[in-house]
């Protein structure tokens, strides 16, 4: 039995880039009845920012054993997953800001990596994760790629921890005039559909 932690980031519920999730959420219970599939929606849960007490404690071995401390727990819990799906939509070229202070949170130190003498080490390999994201504009194609800074952050800090096996599914050009916004939504459907049976 997989564990999978679901990673909500957004405000909405009323959400194109949650149509999109849930569904692959839906379809991967299907396929996999018996995994334990967590929901984690950052908003709800009220993820704040690290803040300068937060930044001691980090630094206190003791704190780290508690694997209820408020400083520590969603590492624990981030530990407990094999896979992770995380929602989010794009946001003035990024993210929400709720998922970088949620990033904040799961990179601790001798929890999901670690320090060595090479350097950092992450230490959740053989984890897998998928972002799922939806865009106003179109920022898939070879010219407007590179403005995209969320995306090759999250792969990025996603393989300091050790997780390399990263997939990708964005919903583009949702805000922009004339579309097909429903095709555009249920093809990403289908699409979530699919890479769930392999996930
Ligand atoms: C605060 C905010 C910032 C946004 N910034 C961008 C942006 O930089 N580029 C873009 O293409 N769309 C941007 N959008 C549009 C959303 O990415 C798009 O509408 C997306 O589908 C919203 O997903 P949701 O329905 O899941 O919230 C922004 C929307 C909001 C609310």
């Amino acid at each position: 039995m997989a564990k999978v932690l679901y990673i909500k980031a957004n405000p909405k519920q009323a959400s194109n880039t949650f149509l999109i999730s849930d569904s692959f959420i839906k379809a991967y219970k299907e396929k996999n009845p018996a995994d334990q599939i967590t929901t984690l929606d950052l908003y709800r849960e009220g993820i704040d920012f690290l803040r300068e007490r937060d930044l001691g404690d980090m630094g206190d071995p003791e704190k780290l054993e508690d694997r209820n401390h408020r400083v520590f727990k969603y590492a624990y819990q981030f530990l407990e997953g094999d896979k992770y799906v995380i929602a989010a939509p794009f946001w003035n070229l990024s993210f929400p800001a709720i998922l970088k202070a949620y990033i904040d949170y799961i990179c601790i130190s001798s929890l999901t990596f670690k320090y060595t003498e090479e350097g950092p080490v992450g230490l959740l390999a053989g984890r897998k994760a998928i972002y799922i994201t939806t865009r106003g504009g179109n920022y898939s194609s070879e010219k407007t790629r590179a403005l995209d800074q969320g995306e090759p952050y999250l792969k990025t800090i996603l393989g300091f921890l050790g997780i390399t096996d990263f997939t990708v599914l964005s919903a583009d050009c949702l805000d922009v005039i004339g579309v097909d916004k429903d095709e555009i939504l249920r093809a990403a459907i289908r699409e979530a559909e699919n890479l769930a049976q392999k996930f």
